[in-house]
């Protein structure tokens, strides 16, 4: 029993003192060595999941690193959907950037702006201060020896009028925060006295577009929400308050296995959202939806918030890019990349995520997975530079190991993504989840599966900081509850 206590005892001033060291070192990163003019410098744009995880592993000893993105900071968009209702706070889903950059070996630029322009010929980019506050000067142009692409995608809309103006979309942190404060003004106006049951309902209808993981998991988060918070602060809502999900598709979740899609479909039902598949949105108008019924019949929805989430398309940036590559850059769907993330007709850019069109799904898995061997690659890249600068020099013996390093370098494995399964939230504390087993595929949903989705966000995100401040929100939301301000 005393050894047992020994080792408690020995093991939590260890726990501790690492964590006490581990916030000083983050707190108090050492000075970092100069920009060095004779390496090559890398310029990477932006810093979502496919970038940050480039910058967290590639080493800036062998290269000098510009970042440029029009967010200072990461965010872990797994965990958004939680953000529009307040279980998690926004805060404590972003890392800034430069608590990366700050910790590497040398000093790495990093400009708060939007890349404008690609040239790939003269290797120089432009980019464009976009922000609310202005110096003299918002506009520049940056040099590169490479050029590494991860600027994402935007909301896909299919040019459908209206989406734009009157729907809310699901990417950004300022999309969290304005669905919640849309949502709380729509509960709020429905209470305004005198207002006609028609405008009540009307007020008090959810409606979600999209029934991909994005449009389940902040339809789950609403049910949440009004279960066990709207119900007790707005005793008038009870019964009033309906969430709707129009899919286009005969199914939600088509990535997800069939026993998936029906436990989520009849779990939307005990919930009582309402799913109407193989309805497609046509029109969006101030306070209705027009849809097309599976019997092609046109119908309208009324709605107080709509939530458009309809997947990915490909930004400006990238499809003015494409058609400075006529021959090679065919795909409409983002930039073609070889097997090795080189960007097909040019030498020196790279590009990864959802800026990209290939055989896999855009999701953080494959940005992040990557964004890693996008790093071993230039690491691969800066060692066989040396040694081929080197190859002449020294003695018969030397050259011929010098050689067969050489061949070593060249030898850049392609990427390949090794998936670790998909999960969804799908509300009342239960989840889903497709998991590769051996040869097939393990499939899982309920209770248990939520325990795993949840340690599993908890182990992916980017930081301890993250870390501490997500379970905090949790065992808050749990003791006290969600805030039903509007900010
Ligand atoms: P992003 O993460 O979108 O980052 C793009 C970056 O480029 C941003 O920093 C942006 O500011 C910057 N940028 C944009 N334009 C420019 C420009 N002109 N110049 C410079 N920088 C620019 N995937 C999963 O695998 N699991 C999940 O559970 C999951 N959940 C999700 C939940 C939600 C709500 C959403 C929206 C997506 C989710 N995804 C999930 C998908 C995942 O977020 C994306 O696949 C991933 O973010 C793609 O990474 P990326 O780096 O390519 O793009
Ligand atoms: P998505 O592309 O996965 O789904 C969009 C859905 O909208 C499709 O099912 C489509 O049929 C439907 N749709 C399109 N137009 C429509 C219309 N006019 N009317 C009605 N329905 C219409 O998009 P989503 O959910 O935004 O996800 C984007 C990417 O992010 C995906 O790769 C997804 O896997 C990933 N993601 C993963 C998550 C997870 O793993 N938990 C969570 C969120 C996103």
């Amino acid at each position: 029993w005393s050894l047992f206590k020994g080792v408690v005892k020995f093991g939590t001033v260890a726990f501790i003192g690492y964590g006490g060291y581990a916030m000083y070192e983050h707190r108090h990163p050492v000075a970092q060595a100069e920009v060095d003019p004779t390496k090559k410098t890398i310029v990477v744009l932006g810093s979502g999941w496919a970038s940050t995880s480039f910058l967290k592993a590639v080493d800036t000893d062998e290269y000098n690193v510009v970042v440029v993105s029009p967010r200072n900071y990461f965010l872990f968009t797994p965990l958004l959907p939680s953000c529009t209702v307040g279980t998690v706070d926004v805060r404590s889903l972003v890392e800034p950037i430069r608590f990366i950059t700050r910790h590497k070996s040398r000093d790495v630029k990093v400009y708060e702006a939007e890349c404008t322009d690609i040239d790939p010929d003269n290797k120089v980019i432009t980019i464009v201060d976009n922000s609310d506050v202005k110096g003299t000067k918002a506009q520049s142009t940056i040099n590169y020896d490479y050029l590494v692409i991860g600027v994402g995608a935007q909301n896909q809309t299919f040019g459908i009028k209206g989406v734009q103006e009157y729907g809310c979309f699901l990417k950004e942190v300022w999309d969290a925060q304005k669905i919640r404060s849309r949502l709380m003004d729509c509960i709020e106006t429905a209470g305004f006295p005198g207002q006609a049951p028609e405008e009540v309902e009307r007020l008090l209808h959810m409606v979600v577009v999209g029934g991909g993981p994005s449009g389940i998991e902040y339809a789950a988060e609403l049910h949440d929400f009004l279960i066990d918070d709207l119900t007790t602060w707005y005793p008038d809502l009870v019964g009033k308050l309906k969430i709707t999900l129009v899919e286009a598709l005969p199914n939600v979740l088509p990535a997800f296995s069939k026993q998936l899609i029906d436990y989520t479909e009849s779990t939307f039902k005990e919930q009582n959202i309402t799913i109407h598949t193989k309805t497609m949105v046509k029109e969006v108008r101030e306070k209705e939806i027009v849809v097309q019924r599976p019997d092609g019949k046109q119908d309208t929805i009324p709605f107080g918030l709509l939530v458009w989430a309809t997947g990915n398309t490909s930004r400006p940036l990238i499809r003015d890019l494409m058609a400075k590559f006529p021959e090679s850059q065919t795909v409409r769907r983002g930039l073609a990349v070889d097997d090795w993330l080189r960007l097909e007709g040019s030498e020196s850019i790279f590009a990864l995520g959802d800026a990209t069109a290939t055989k896999y799904a855009p999701t953080a898995q494959v940005a992040a997975q990557q964004g890693k061997y996008l790093a071993r690659l230039f690491h691969q890249m800066s060692t066989r530079d040396e040694l081929e600068s080197q190859i002449a020099a020294g003695s018969a013996e030397d050259r011929a190991k010098k050689e067969r390093k050489l061949q070593k370098a060249k030898d850049i494995k392609p990427f390949e993504y090794s998936h670790q399964g998909s999960l969804c939230y799908v509300g009342s504390d239960k989840a889903i989840a497709d998991l590769p087993f051996g040869p097939g595929n393990l499939a899982s949903g309920g209770v248990a599966t939520y325990a795993f989705w949840r340690s599993a966000y908890i182990s992916n995100l980017f930081s301890g900081r993250n870390r501490a401040l997500v379970i905090t929100d949790w065992l808050k939301k749990t003791a006290m509850g969600r805030d039903i301000s509007r900010e």
